[in-house]
């Protein structure tokens, strides 16, 4: 499935943004550009931009715009960009989504094509709280709703699972707080653009998968 465009999960913290983005990334054969997975290899390699957005991301605030913007320049500057990208966690302040605007035309890319993932907060709780994520490729479990086959061990590269430091209650309460503050008004944004899809995606990972797809397919045809 091809897919020439930026395609845009937006959806709070635990919608399963990540989950999606990187199954539809790979059957389109594009790069899955997480700002979130990028700031934290950041922080895991201790580089300076890692030790600036530590604490910001441990608070759960939003990184300020302009380090998030020279990150994602720097990544859609690469090749294998060329044939269009997955965004997962970006834009998420209407700064973002202008700026990304600007890129997308200078680089020859029509209008992105947006998805919004709709779940209620306390499915979200569930969600994060029990994410575990493997600290070898990054495959995202549930110890709830999708565990490993053996407990704390990824079943796919046998990897140790790990809990983000962000996925504390407290820091969920601030992270969903910034989402409704600053990221949730992007939807009128895109929808005035008449590019918004949304999905119920308090489903099951697999039929979320499947409307996605369903989605995909009506836009190519
Ligand atoms: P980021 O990493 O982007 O986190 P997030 O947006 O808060 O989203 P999450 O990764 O927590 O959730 P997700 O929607 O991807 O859900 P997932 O698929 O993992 O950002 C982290 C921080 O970085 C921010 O707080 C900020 O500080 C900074 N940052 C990043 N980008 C930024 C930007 N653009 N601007 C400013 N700051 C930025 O799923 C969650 C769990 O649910 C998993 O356990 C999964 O197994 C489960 N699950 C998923 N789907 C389903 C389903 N359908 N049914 C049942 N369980 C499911």
């Amino acid at each position: 499935m091809a897919l020439d465009r930026a395609l845009i999960f937006l959806g709070p913290p635990g919608a399963g943004k990540g989950t999606q983005a990187k199954q539809i990334a790979q059957s389109c054969g594009v790069p899955h550009l997480s700002t979130g997975d990028m700031f934290r290899d950041a922080v895991s390699r201790g580089t300076d931009l890692g030790r600036q957005v530590k604490p910001i991301m441990e608070r759960g605030e939003l990184v300020p715009d302009d380090m998030v913007m020279k990150l994602v320049e720097e990544r859609l500057a690469r090749p294998d960009c060329a044939h269009g990208f997955v965004f997962d966690g970006f834009p998420r302040t209407i700064a973002q989504a202008t700026a990304l605007d600007g890129i997308l035309a200078r680089r020859g890319f029509g209008k992105p094509l947006v998805i919004d993932l709709a779940v209620s907060a306390d499915m979200l709780m569930r969600r994060l709280t029990g994410r575990r994520t493997c600290s070898v490729g990054g495959e995202i479990y549930n110890v709830y709703d999708a565990p490993p086959k053996t407990p704390d061990v990824c079943d796919v590269d046998g990897g140790r699972l790990v809990q983000r430091s962000d996925d504390r209650p407290e820091v969920v309460t601030e992270r969903l707080a910034a989402y409704e503050r600053q990221t949730r008004p992007l939807t009128d944004y895109y929808r005035r653009q008449g590019v918004l899809d949304a999905v119920d995606a308090s489903a099951s990972v697999e039929e979320v998968g499947r409307a996605l797809r369903e989605i995909l397919k009506s836009v190519k045809s």
